[in-house]
């Protein structure tokens, strides 16, 4: 594919968020270009030109994703779009290999990103290390299966507070969870961007805190999209919800349960083993959804490995395939424990042989390895080993990413 790629230049960012847009049939106002342009990094935003045209695109954020036992810097691809005209010609290809030498050159382990479509990732090397829960329960559905009193205040507050207020919250929790993605300033604003084509004619946000004895120890923030023709119809669609205890999260769920005029309550993006499936009366009524969610790719695999922690001692020698990025194959001897991790390339036979894509499904500790054994997708060499894998890997919580970007 004859297309020059090479990063973008600041006069030319409108251009490009236009031609990304473009592959997503969404024309940007100047509104939406500047929201991107505030957490955009201009010296990882690359554009795949064909002559003077803007045909492909594709950027990295420098993230800091909490793992299993600590927190790692990740590359946070987005922005990637081929022009209708030019795509199934390599375009993207080139893109993300040039995207992922990049990263391996800032010495960032791991790339990681929100998929449009299942079927485009893969191939580059990634996988779906956490999954993402969506539901949507009828107001009149949503009685709590045991007796519930309320342990704190809620208080509906205006943005400027909320936005002082939900860091805290925020912050208390991502150092355990593995997924959790730091945010800064401008990433708070991007999550709660309130433009009015991102609304889709639902309102603007609510923040509602929750405080405890030692303070705020919960929010949501949620729109309201009304439908009132005879009998209210409005459904509570529920941006972000976090809570530090089990009582607060139930308060915050009760409350969004409890707005009245409401039909429906919306989410997600909530966590795979999301607790509320076991707190209503009717689990089924909640129509809980699983899909992929953050998907992850090793792009150094003996970093990755070596820089999260394990549930319990173990020694495995992995075989790693990677067609995508070939100098990450081949046999790793990892030795890791709660305490630390040790990992290099070997030459003793496997224990297990998968793909770099599987590696990075089972990083975050949520994905086993026994489940893609099951799905012909990790093969066992040494017996024992996919459950030595399992009991080393897994961890609690599930991973879960609450950011998306
Ligand atoms: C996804 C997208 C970027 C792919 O770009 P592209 O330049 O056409 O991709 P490539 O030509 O490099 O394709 C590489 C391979 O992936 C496959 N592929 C690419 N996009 C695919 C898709 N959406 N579904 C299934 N397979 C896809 C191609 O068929 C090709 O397979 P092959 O090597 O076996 O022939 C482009 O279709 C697009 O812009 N889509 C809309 C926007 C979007 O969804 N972006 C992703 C945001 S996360």
């Amino acid at each position: 594919m004859d297309v020059d790629i090479r990063l973008v230049a600041e006069e030319e960012f409108p251009a490009w968020i236009r031609a990304i847009e473009a592959a997503f049939h969404y024309v940007p106002k100047d509104e939406d270009i500047a929201m991107e342009r505030s957490v955009a990094e201009l010296d990882r935003s690359l554009v795949a030109m064909d002559g003077p045209q803007m045909v492909g695109a594709t950027a990295a954020y420098s993230l800091r994703l909490t793992v299993p036992g600590g927190i790692i810097p990740m590359a946070g691809v987005t922005a990637v779009g081929v022009r209708p005209t030019h795509r199934r010609r390599g375009i993207l290809t080139a893109l993300m290999q040039r995207q992922l030498s990049d990263v391996r050159e800032r010495g960032e382990a791991v790339a990681g990103l929100w998929a449009s479509e299942g079927s485009i990732y893969g191939r580059f090397g990634y996988g779906v290390a956490a999954l993402s829960a969506s539901f949507e329960i009828q107001r009149d559905r949503s009685i709590f299966a045991r007796p519930h009193r309320s342990g704190g205040t809620i208080t509906l507050v205006d943005r400027e507070s909320a936005m002082k207020a939900m860091p805290g919250v925020y912050e208390r929790l991502r150092p355990k969870q593995p997924g959790m993605l730091g945010r800064n300033g401008s990433w708070w604003e991007y999550r709660f961007g309130d433009l009015k084509d991102w609304r889709d004619g639902a309102t603007e946000f609510f923040f509602a805190l929750h405080r405890a004895e030692e303070g705020v120890d919960g929010y949501v923030a949620y729109r309201v999209k009304h439908d009132w023709k005879g009998l209210p119809k409005s459904v509570v669609q529920v941006r972000e919800i976090l809570a530090t205890s089990a009582e607060t999260y139930a308060d915050l769920w009760r409350y969004c349960f409890d707005v009245d005029l409401i039909d429906t309550i919306e989410t997600w993006g909530r966590p795979a083993d999301e607790p509320l499936l076991f707190m209503v009366a009717e689990p089924r009524r909640l129509g809980l959804k699983l899909s992929d969610g953050l998907w992850v790719r090793l792009v150094d695999v003996a970093g990755a490995l070596a820089a999260r922690r394990y549930r319990e001692d173990g020694r495995l020698i992995l075989e790693v395939r990677d067609g995508f990025l070939p100098e990450n194959e081949g046999r790793y001897e990892l030795q890791g424990g709660p305490d630390g991790a040790e990992c290099g390339s070997s030459r003793a036979e496997p224990d297990l042989v998968l793909g770099a894509d599987d590696l990075g499904a089972t990083y975050l500790g949520g994905v086993r390895f026994s489940t893609l054994a099951r799905a012909g997708r990790v093969y066992e060499r040494t017996d024992g080993a996919i459950a030595r894998a399992d009991a080393m890997f897994g961890w609690d919580p599930l991973p879960w990413c609450p950011h998306v970007f």
